[in-house]
């Protein structure tokens, strides 16, 4: 279903986006309290867009202290019926190396302690959303043929790990989550995307890779090299989403 602005989340490495001058700057409060930051409404290669730095800005709030409740409902509030995340992660699997993007597919939550429904509110009816598709199929399907439009190589699915963050992960965890089956580890797709179900509104997301996982790499990851790699590919994330958001309806 189309009317409302496309909601754009953006990750660390991307607190604002490129050549989107914001019409509109909404202070939105609700409920569950209040979101990362102001949203910025405007337009995008000619589609209306409500942009949301999850961290806020300038980068502040550890993904276990962003409050995705608050963030989710001040985009509902919007009217927004289309979320496209942006996720900084680390890459597990051999096609996962540092620059790489993914339309990831699938996710396992490693999380701990962290308000991920909107059904924690006492005396209202719990909700037992259906999340075998943690992304939305349509919704996954219209970035990847924007990247081929835009001769973009992205990865066609992935499995994320979400991790409570905010240290890296050790040796030894990172081979769990391999046994585990997960290609990709972020911090903060969950529990966004499960809020987002819950609000009735698509998500998909698309995960940046900023370095190899702990003992896939380089023996210690450092802060420089993730942002040196995200600065990079979050040029190529933002010509995707221009490329995309035409088709999104
Ligand atoms: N692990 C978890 N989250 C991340 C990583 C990582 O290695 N890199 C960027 N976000």
């Amino acid at each position: 279903m189309s009317g409302g602005p496309v909601g754009i989340i953006g990750g660390t490495g991307l607190g604002r986006l490129p050549e989107f001058a914001a019409a509109e700057r909404r202070a939105l409060t609700s409920r569950f309290g209040e979101p990362s930051g102001e949203v910025l409404l405007g337009t995008l290669a000619g589609r209306e867009v409500a942009f949301l730095a999850r961290h806020g800005v300038p980068h502040r709030i550890a993904p276990h202290r962003v409050n995705y409740r608050a963030n989710i409902d001040a985009l509902r509030q919007l009217g927004v019926r289309q979320i496209v995340a942006v996720n900084a992660v680390g890459g597990i699997a051999d096609w996962a190396g540092p620059g790489a993007i993914a339309v990831v597919e699938q996710m396992v939550d490693y999380t701990h302690g962290r308000l991920s429904s909107f059904s924690d509110v006492e005396g209202e009816a719990v909700e037992h959303i259906d999340f075998t598709d943690p992304c939305t199929p349509a919704l996954r399907q219209v970035l990847l043929e924007a990247a081929v439009g835009a001769g973009l190589a992205v990865h066609d699915g992935g499995v994320i790990a979400v991790t409570q963050g905010p240290r890296l992960e050790s040796r030894a965890e990172i081979v769990r989550l391999q046994r585990d089956g997960c290609d990709l580890v972020g911090m903060t797709s969950l529990p966004e995307a499960a809020l987002a179900r819950e609000a009735g509104i698509d998500y998909a997301t698309l995960a940046v890779v900023a370095n190899w996982a702990a003992g896939r790499g380089p023996d210690v990851i450092t802060m420089a090299e993730i942002e040196a790699t995200l600065h990079e590919a979050m040029q190529r994330v933002v010509t995707l989403l221009r490329a995309a958001l035409p088709g999104i309806e």
